[in-house]
């Protein structure tokens, strides 16, 4: 089974304008030669501020999406300083990131909170890109399996199936987010192919079509290795996402995977 491969890079609070137009300018430029064979999908998630310029800077090249790292489960209001789906959708963006372990540890977002998330996203016609992952002691103590299952089933499993068939999961480690510290391939695919049974359970055939990315200190040196594993669609792309020659180097990998 054919799966869309996704390239994402959340650039979290980092570059001022002129940069993020310029790393987007120069990732056009390196991705050219790719536009022939349009077989991977990179997506771009650009602070909120700069998600109408980088749309308006990729909008004719089609293997480029735009994704908001974040939404209020709302869709309008006195909410100070948050943003709608619509609002995000209006801007040409296509996905948002639900639930990024920032959000969940820094913002004390919860399960529940997520899942209204989620609804608000398919609601205005975004795709979420689900975010997951156990923390470190999490895994130490061996609760790793259960910890995902728990996210999964009380974030995203209420959906219908015609509503997941739109969602992307990205797998991301707590602990190898930022830290350099990446999980092997075989620790990655252990939780890919969990993940994959879960959905399998809950959504039957459906679960062959669902992207699932792997985050957490991806970099052109490990990009390879981990795209290979049969249940790794792509990667989601922190720090490496902000050098254009580095996201670019990752997005080639995928190409070999
Ligand atoms: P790093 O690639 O910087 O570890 O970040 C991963 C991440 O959090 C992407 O959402």
């Amino acid at each position: 089974m054919s799966r869309t491969k996704i390239v994402a890079g959340n650039w979290k609070m980092n570059l001022v304008s002129q940069e993020a137009k310029d790393l987007v300018n120069q990732l056009i430029e390196l991705c050219k030669p790719l536009a022939d064979n349009p077989k991977v999908r990179i997506i771009l998630a650009p602070a909120s501020v700069y998600l109408s310029s980088v749309f308006t800077q990729v909008e004719d090249h089609p293997h480029f999406s735009v994704s908001a790292q974040n939404l209020h489960e709302g869709d309008q209001g006195a909410f100070t300083g948050e943003i709608s789906g619509s609002m995000i959708r209006s801007t040409g963006a296509s996905f948002v990131l639900v639930g990024h372990s920032e959000r969940r540890t820094l913002f004390g977002e919860t399960d529940s909170t997520l899942a209204a998330k989620t609804n608000a996203a398919i609601r205005n016609g975004l795709s979420p890109i689900f975010c997951i992952g156990e923390s470190l002691e999490e895994r130490e103590n061996e609760k790793t399996f259960d910890i995902l299952q728990s996210q999964l089933m009380n974030g995203l499993f209420h959906l219908s199936l015609s509503e997941m068939a739109g969602v992307i999961i990205a797998y991301e480690p707590v602990w190898a987010i930022g830290t350099g510290k990446t999980a092997s391939p075989e620790q990655a695919q252990e939780v890919h192919a969990f993940i994959r049974r879960l959905l399998t359970e809950k959504y039957g055939e459906l679960a062959q079509r669902i992207p699932i990315l792997y985050g957490g200190s991806v970099n052109p040196g490990n990009a390879e290795t981990l795209f290979a594993c049969p249940d790794i669609d792509g990667g989601l792309v922190g720090g490496a996402s902000l050098k254009a020659q580095d996201f670019h180097a990752i997005i080639q990998a995928m190409y070999k995977g």
